[in-house]
């Protein structure tokens, strides 16, 4: 059931298994620290009742962010704000994680013309860049920087860190034989193409200590042709454990094939609503350690047979979030059936500006920094084309601010 407590290996007990699964909340100031809107966002979501917080993807390398608007963790940071974020996160009762990523090739070229990434091969989207292929002494430079941000996540306060190894970014696109075409230990076989995943792992374990909750995010499959497939996924699964993560967290697809907020599903998958739920079992079935799933997830009653039918552990959700943060208190004490799922009533994205639906989150995200609270009122399109000046204000801004 969502309400019961849950131990994971490390000893930390969450109070019920509904979890925020990371949202990049574009509310990090021209330095890329929390803003004071994202602090009391925090504050809210863990006062609203989940068990466990996971902070937005935030970047370990400046040159690699996902947008201008990211919290980066690094040697940059001001700690006293990360401290703030850390202690407003858990200041309700949740467990508070910080996801961290390198973009890899899907950094916007206007932050990176040239990204680092496993080969060459530039993603097929406008505003991208063509990729430096990654070094020896780069992939050395990328576990250290993972490393340190793991340590500065631990300095603040935070309880552990989620590696973000899905989505298209850099450890995800590792894995992928579509665009990890490397002929050196870096790729070709699986051992090779997991090669980055399992070093960036192991050397935040040995620099948090076990006492620290140490996940990884995973993708089910990218669901690309030539790309990480599903099988890939359950051997990769098993690699991680060996490596000591306190849960795996599955999602799938990338910028390119954009699998993880899906919002218009057939019947069959409205009904079932978890869209990776299918995975995600296949996954756990070899697996010893806590699985969660997160995309789609609405429900108590399709929540909770999830939990009986022992598919996964914990709940992940993130739109539901942004929309009330209170919902999972109500959820959980039964006076709502149904996180709020706005998005189904979002006409067909055919009918929409590519990526239309996630940027009136995105936008939604802005108001809760700018007003303390979402908008629902605002139309698609008004979010949308909010979102993308948003964006544009962001970036001129971090051009502006950066020191080369
Ligand atoms: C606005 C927005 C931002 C997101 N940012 C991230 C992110 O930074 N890292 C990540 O792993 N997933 C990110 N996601 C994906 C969510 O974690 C989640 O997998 C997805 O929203 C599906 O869950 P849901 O159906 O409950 O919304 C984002 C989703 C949304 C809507």
């Amino acid at each position: 059931m969502i309400q019961c407590a849950f131990k994971l290996p490390n000893g930390t007990v969450l109070r019920n298994r509904l979890v925020k699964s990371a949202m990049s909340e574009a509310l990090g100031d021209r330095f890329n620290n929390p803003t004071q809107g994202l602090v009391n966002l925090f504050a809210r979501w863990s006062k609203g009742g989940a068990g466990l917080l996971i902070t937005g993807n935030t970047p370990v390398d400046r040159c690699h962010l996902e947008h201008a608007g990211n919290f980066v963790l690094d040697c940059q940071s001001d700690m006293a704000r990360a401290r703030q974020l850390a202690t407003a996160a858990k200041s309700g009762g949740s467990v508070a994680l910080v996801q961290l990523a390198h973009a890899g090739r899907q950094t916007p070229e206007l932050i990176n013309p040239h990204p680092l990434s496993m080969s060459s091969l530039r993603l097929n989207l406008p505003g991208f860049g063509t990729p430096k292929v990654a070094t020896e002494s780069d992939f050395e430079d990328v576990v250290r920087k993972f490393t340190k941000s793991a340590a500065l996540a631990k300095e603040a306060g935070f309880d552990g860190v989620q590696i973000h190894a899905a989505h298209g970014y850099l450890l995800s696109s590792s894995l992928s034989p579509r665009i990890n075409t490397r002929d050196d230990r870096w790729g070709g076989s699986l051992k090779n193409r997991a090669r980055l995943v399992l070093a960036v792992v192991r050397a935040v374990r040995v620099e948090v200590g076990d006492d620290f909750i140490l996940a990884t995010k995973l993708n089910s499959s990218d669901f690309q042709k030539g790309g990480f497939t599903h099988e890939d996924s359950i051997e990769v699964a098993k690699m991680l454990q060996n490596e000591g993560i306190d849960f795996l967290e599955i999602s799938g697809g990338n910028f390119e094939a954009p699998a993880s907020y899906q919002y218009k599903t057939k019947q069959s998958t409205i009904e079932r609503e978890a869209y990776f739920l299918d995975y995600a079992r296949d996954i756990k079935a070899v697996l010893n350690i806590p699985v969660m799933v997160t995309g789609g997830f609405r429900s108590a009653l399709v929540m909770n047979n999830a939990l009986s039918s022992g598919a996964t552990d914990l709940i992940g959700m993130g739109r539901p979030f942004i929309v009330d943060p209170e919902f999972p208190t109500k959820l959980l004490n039964g006076s709502i059936e149904m996180a709020p799922a706005v998005e189904r009533d979002f006409p067909p994205a055919e009918e929409l500006p590519r990526n239309a639906a996630l940027n009136w989150f995105c936008h939604q995200l802005a108001l809760h920094g700018e007003n303390g609270d979402s908008d629902i009122a605002v139309s698609v399109i008004d979010g949308h084309e909010n979102y993308l000046a948003a964006i544009k204000f962001l970036t001129d801004r971090f051009l502006a601010a950066r020191v080369l």
